[in-house]
């Protein structure tokens, strides 16, 4: 409960500094950042998933993973906007779904082991690292789903 705590606090204080870092080192990215990197769809990740089908966009799944969009990620992400963390229209487009869902999934070990995403941590290493929300399986489904409708 305390270090629950501490860690709060300490992601409060990261929130703070960040609108500093935010106007002047951040604000040359804008939202053309995803297509200026280079297509990972053939990376999988690391982590449970192996395959996802994808069928035509599902309304009820978006709903629900906007829901989690709010409350689990957009602290840090904005769709448009270079928040703590990249903007993420157009991510589908760069990252395969696999991957998506792995990284949500299993955000520590691929911060230690994936070679993109350890590029993506040296390009954002002046904000606190992604958190890792251990997302279940279908609700990392389900922000997929949504981040599908951002493209
Ligand atoms: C504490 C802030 C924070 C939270 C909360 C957070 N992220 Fe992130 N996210 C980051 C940072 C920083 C990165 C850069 C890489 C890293 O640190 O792992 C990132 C990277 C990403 C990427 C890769 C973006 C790219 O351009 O390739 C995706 C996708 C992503 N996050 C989705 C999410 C989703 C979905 C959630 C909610 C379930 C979430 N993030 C929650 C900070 C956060």
């Amino acid at each position: 409960m305390k270090i629950k705590s501490i860690i709060q606090s300490l992601l409060f204080l990261a929130f703070i500094l960040s609108f500093g870092f935010k106007l002047d080192n951040l604000s040359r990215f804008n939202i053309t950042i995803q297509q200026n990197k280079n297509s990972q769809k053939a990376n999988n990740g690391i982590g449970p998933i192996k395959e996802v089908k994808l069928g035509s966009i599902d309304k009820r799944l978006v709903e629900k993973g906007s829901d989690i969009f709010n409350d689990k990620c957009s602290a840090c992400h904005d769709i448009d906007d270079v928040n703590l963390a990249p903007a993420l229209r157009g991510v589908t487009k760069v990252l395969s779904p696999v991957f998506i869902m792995n990284y949500l999934m299993n955000t520590t070990e691929m911060q230690q082991k994936d070679p993109y995403v350890k590029s993506l941590m040296q390009q954002w290493k002046k904000v606190p690292v992604m958190k890792d929300q251990h997302l279940k399986k279908d609700e990392a489904r389900a922000v997929l789903e949504f981040l599908r409708t951002k493209n």
